[in-house]
């Protein structure tokens, strides 16, 4: 009995014992996978992200989910802090802040990028992207990755895309409808020469102004119309200074998700990854959000404003793109034979799409 005692108490410890081991051993394992120096970010980052629109846009609301996927996926230890509004820099002075190091992130409108090099213009080229479903293709595939490698040279960090929508025409005296319509009527542009270009080819003139300071010049009639995304038209409440309002689809605004270079390369290698997997997130939770949040906001306009609407027909609209088609001949030495190529094939996949 004795024997048979001693053998138990033997079996018992040993097992306790090695559960502890295994456990000890164990739980060591995982207190290293989140020691501050296994992880590598051993002080909390803060990244300063500013763009210029509100909060309830496809940017704003992707700018808020960003800060929190990063601030999830860190354990706090990564803080995005979003400034909206154009409340930190204006249109004009972020790409500055960013070269210089006084902002780490921004995103702005592929348009103003014109300064960086001129390749970027060729998203502003009239009926680039046929449909909203082309501007996926365009800037998932070689388009964009070319687009974002222009950037290696100038400080600038190219981590993707998100995307607004297609732009409307708003204005003030008569509807616009046919070419003719824009005579003498004056559109406020994001700063582009392609932009500039669109409007003289289509008869009207063109003012280029930061986006925060379009409200007034509509408002007091230094420009009479503009052209935007109906989220943008609705969150800067343009609609209510405007009579009219054209769906014409005639151009694409998205954003080029940009860090300062030499920051990135500063960051923890796990901080790295963080924002790399929180920005793929962040481009799919766009693809699939921007198309509702401008239809429901074209609902909300409808339905607080006397606004006219006109929605082109596939006849009207091909009046638009036989007038603008110039452009893409003298753009062409500037884009480059390559890249024209490609939003020529992007326009002829979708073309049916187009004139449904
Ligand atoms: C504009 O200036 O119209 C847009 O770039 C604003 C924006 O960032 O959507």
């Amino acid at each position: 009995m004795k024997q048979i005692i001693g053998i138990l108490i033997f079996l018992v410890t040993g097992l306790l014992l090695s559960f502890y081991i295994g456990f000890h051993f164990n739980s060591k394992e995982q207190d290293l996978a989140f020691d501050d120096e296994q992880s590598g970010i051993r002080k909390q980052i803060v990244i300063k992200f500013s763009h210029v629109v509100a909060e309830n846009t496809p940017k704003g609301l992707a700018a808020q989910k960003f800060a929190d996927l990063v601030d999830q996926k860190s354990n706090h230890r990564v803080k995005v802090e979003v400034f909206p509004n154009g409340s930190l820099y204006s249109d004009k002075e972020e790409l500055e802040a960013l070269k210089d190091g006084r902002v780490q992130m921004i995103a702005p409108a592929t348009s103003k990028l014109e300064g960086v090099s001129s390749k970027w213009q060729v998203l502003d080229l009239p009926f680039a992207f046929p449909t909203e479903t082309a501007i996926n293709d365009g800037l998932n595939g070689d388009i964009g990755k070319s687009l974002l490698a222009s950037l290696n040279s100038q400080n600038i960090k190219g981590l993707g895309f998100w995307v607004n929508g297609l732009k409307q025409i708003t204005n003030k005296s008569h509807a616009v409808i046919h070419p003719n319509d824009f005579k003498g009527e004056k559109f406020r542009i994001m700063s582009s020469n392609v932009l500039k270009k669109q409007f003289e080819l289509l008869g009207g003139q063109s003012k280029p102004m930061d986006f925060n300071e379009t409200y007034r010049n509509l408002e007091s009639g230094n420009v009479s119309g503009e052209e935007n995304t109906i989220s943008n038209i609705y969150s800067k409440k343009y609609y209510r200074v405007q009579d009219y309002m054209t769906i014409s689809n005639h151009g694409f605004l998205g954003y080029a998700l940009l860090m300062n270079e030499d920051y990135w390369h500063s960051l923890p290698a796990k901080a790295r990854l963080i924002i790399q997997d929180s920005i793929i997130e962040t481009v799919k939770w766009n693809q699939d959000h921007y198309r509702s949040m401008n239809k429901e906001q074209l609902s909300l306009i409808k339905k607080e404003s006397n606004i006219q609407i006109h929605e082109l027909t596939s006849k009207e609209k091909k009046e638009w793109i036989e007038k603008l088609n110039p452009i893409y001949k003298q753009y062409e030495p500037i884009a480059g034979k390559k890249l024209i190529s490609e939003i020529r094939n992007i326009q002829r996949k979708y073309e049916k799409q187009l004139f449904r």
